[in-house]
């Protein structure tokens, strides 16, 4: 199911700032419809951006969206990992949709590649899905709306979703320095998002 929270943008240098890196390239993964501002980059400290998804009907829109020869789109990790240098990888309003046990994995093949050096969440949830949904409309109306309109679609009713709470990332305090902060998308009281740095 291809969805995003298409009103809100992201500036791709405030990942190298909570990277600590002064220079790099980023890797969007699981980019969706892209939550990168590309308006805004500053390529003085950004080398590439590299788009990934999982979803290969996303191509056409994201070819239109950006247009830039600074940003590279793939629908293979391997490729990725084999051909581009990526310094950060950032995952933006995606793992509540993969398992623990599935991220665990991810992590630990990111960790192997010798160029990346920061891995930043975004948007992460903590709470039930129910009680985010009761409470969004106080919070955030236009999401709320966003959400609604995708609710009661099969596809949505069948997507796995998992919350993570903080603890759920000591795992990977074996091999990165695990740093949390206010989350990065709109909901600031609900999500937090999470930077590990490669120790
Ligand atoms: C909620 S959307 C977020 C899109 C975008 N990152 C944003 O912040 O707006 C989740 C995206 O993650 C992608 N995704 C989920 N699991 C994935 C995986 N294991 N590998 C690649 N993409 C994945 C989905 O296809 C979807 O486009």
């Amino acid at each position: 199911m291809i969805f995003n929270y298409n009103k809100y943008s992201i500036n791709p240098n405030k990942l190298i700032h909570l990277s600590g890196l002064k220079r790099g390239s980023i890797l969007d993964f699981g980019c969706g419809k892209g939550v990168l501002e590309s308006k805004k980059i500053d390529f003085k400290n950004i080398n590439k951006i590299v788009l990934y998804d999982k979803k290969k009907k996303l191509i056409k829109f994201l070819t239109k969206k950006y247009e830039k020869k600074k940003f590279k789109i793939y629908f293979s990790l391997k490729s990725i990992l084999k051909k581009e240098r990526c310094n950060i990888v950032f995952f933006s309003s995606v793992v509540q949709y993969i398992s623990k046990a599935k991220l665990k994995k991810l992590v630990q093949q990111l960790s192997k590649n010798k160029h990346i050096d920061s891995i930043i969440f975004s948007d992460v949830p903590y709470l039930p899905r129910i009680f985010e949904f009761v409470f969004l409309p106080l919070i955030n109306l236009n999401r709320f709306i966003f959400v609604l309109k995708i609710l009661f679609s099969k596809k949505y009713i069948k997507l796995n979703y998992y919350k993570y709470s903080k603890k759920d990332f000591n795992i990977f305090k074996k091999d990165f320095d695990v740093k949390f902060y206010k989350n990065l998308h709109d909901l600031k009281l609900m999500r937090y998002s999470v930077v590990l740095k490669k120790n």
